[in-house]
């Protein structure tokens, strides 16, 4: 291929973001190009300017993709999801633990097969494709075959994804569970054959203390350690019933965190989904570690599990993204997701502002999954992930925001009314996916 073939421009509304905005009026967190062109040469950033200062630059016979009306943004970063879970979506009548029993175990148990398993790997991905979605960190299942069909499918479409098998050794039905022992050699395996494969990382994944023995937890430990680089993903206080469960499995532990403490698995590469009733001190050790936590309002609300505070997280300077966390959660849509996070805080007394609301579903779920050196905004050298957004593909949206200039207000309108009707492009290393 030459360098023409390679490399195209696009042009329309640019927005991305430099670092976590401080109020709706941090204006210097971002950078907006009403009319703006982003240049990608062979899959990465070369270049975003207005459309004045660039165009003129660009090599001539360069394609030049109009899009003149639509915005640009970084793909969506999804920092806590289930790809098994998409047949138990909209699961009716239960919270959490019930929930996982009734409905998740069973689905769950299917994906021992590898057809069943890549099958579905392939639909999750779509779905994630067509909400704009280019990154995400996933859950598989206990089995290996769960991982292997989904990084096999990831690698296929060049996608940046992170993911992990299950450990889970008790409180789960037999066929779901596996020792402490074949846990850490399968998982070993898996990381020798996938981690810094193509786009690809490798995340251990304990479901969460009441399905792990400490023995287990000690061998997700001894995996962190041989190999420095990997994730760590699992579940935090997201139900009180839980925590109660979690202090009388481990009476020794000073909380639910101190559980993964003692056993070596609160580092900077360790991602806590739900986090919600924490305690003083389990944040400021989340803080001190350069962990990360998933904030999943779709799913807090959906399972009933409480409400999140966002506000006092940030002001521990906690690393935070956001997860859809389906099944748990309704919808793989960060727009949808983004919805709900507004109505959380806004319940907490506070408020979401569309700038902090786009910077955690673009460089904040980067930062929080340390990515945020190779995705999350359009900087020189990035990979070049990116989605276009129509407004006007959602009438009440189009309705609303017409005649309206102000950038925060449209921004604002589209996270709380958009979807994925609104995503009328998805890219990936500069390939368009839809
Ligand atoms: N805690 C342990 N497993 C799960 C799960 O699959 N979903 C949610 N939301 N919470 C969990
Ligand atoms: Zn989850």
């Amino acid at each position: 291929m030459n360098n023409l073939e390679s490399s195209f421009a696009v042009r329309g509304r640019v927005l991305h973001f430099l670092r976590q905005p401080q109020s709706d009026q941090d204006l210097e967190s971002f950078e907006y190009f009403p009319d703006g062109v982003l240049w990608i040469e062979r899959g990465y950033i070369k270049a975003l300017a207005s459309a004045d200062e660039l165009l003129p630059k660009l090599p001539t016979g360069i394609q030049v993709q109009n899009r003149s009306d639509q915005l640009i943004l970084p793909g969506f970063v999804d920092t806590h999801v289930h790809y098994p879970q998409m047949k138990v979506i909209a699961s009716y009548g239960t919270q959490l633990l019930e929930w996982l029993e009734k409905y998740t175990f069973p689905e769950e148990s299917k994906f021992k097969d590898l057809q069943y398993a890549r099958q579905s790997a392939k639909l999750f991905l779509d779905g994630l494709m067509s909400h704009g979605t280019t990154t995400a960190l996933v859950f598989c299942t206990v089995h290996p075959e769960s991982v292997e069909a989904f990084f096999t499918e990831a690698e296929k479409r060049n996608l940046r994804m992170i993911a992990g098998k299950v450990m889970m050794d008790k409180n789960a039905p037999a066929e779901l569970t596996d020792t402490p022992m074949s846990s850490y050699q399968q998982s070993k395996d898996l990381i020798e054959k996938w981690h810094n494969r193509s786009r690809l990382s490798y995340a251990v994944t304990p479901r969460f203390a009441p399905t792990s023995s400490p023995e287990q937890l000690q061998m997700a430990g001894k995996l962190l350690k041989e190999y420095p680089d990997v994730y760590l993903q699992t579940h935090l206080s997201e139900q009180l019933a839980e925590i109660e469960w979690v202090q009388e499995l481990f009476p020794s532990a000073l909380d639910y965190l101190d559980v993964y403490d003692q056993h070596g698995l609160v580092t900077e590469r360790s991602v806590f989904a739900h986090s919600i009733h924490l305690s003083d001190r389990e944040c400021r050790r989340i803080s001190q570690a350069d962990s990360a936590v998933a904030f999943c309002p779709s799913s807090n609300l959906f399972l009933g599990s409480g409400l999140f505070n966002l506000h006092k997280i940030l002001q521990h300077e906690i690393n935070v993204g956001l997860g859809t966390d389906v099944g748990g959660g309704t919808s793989l849509s960060q727009l949808r997701t983004l919805h709900d996070a507004y109505s959380i805080t806004a319940m907490n007394n506070g408020n979401l502002n569309a700038y902090l609301a786009f910077y955690l579903a673009t460089l904040g779920g980067a930062k929080a999954l340390k990515l945020d050196h190779k995705i999350g905004n359009f900087e020189q050298g990035k990979e070049a992930d990116f989605v276009t957004v129509d407004m006007q593909a959602i009438p009440v949206l189009g309705h609303r925001i017409e005649g309206v200039d102000d950038l925060h207000e449209q921004l604002f309108a589209l996270m709380t009314l958009g979807d994925s009707r609104t995503i009328s492009q998805t890219y990936v290393m500069g390939e368009p996916q839809l």
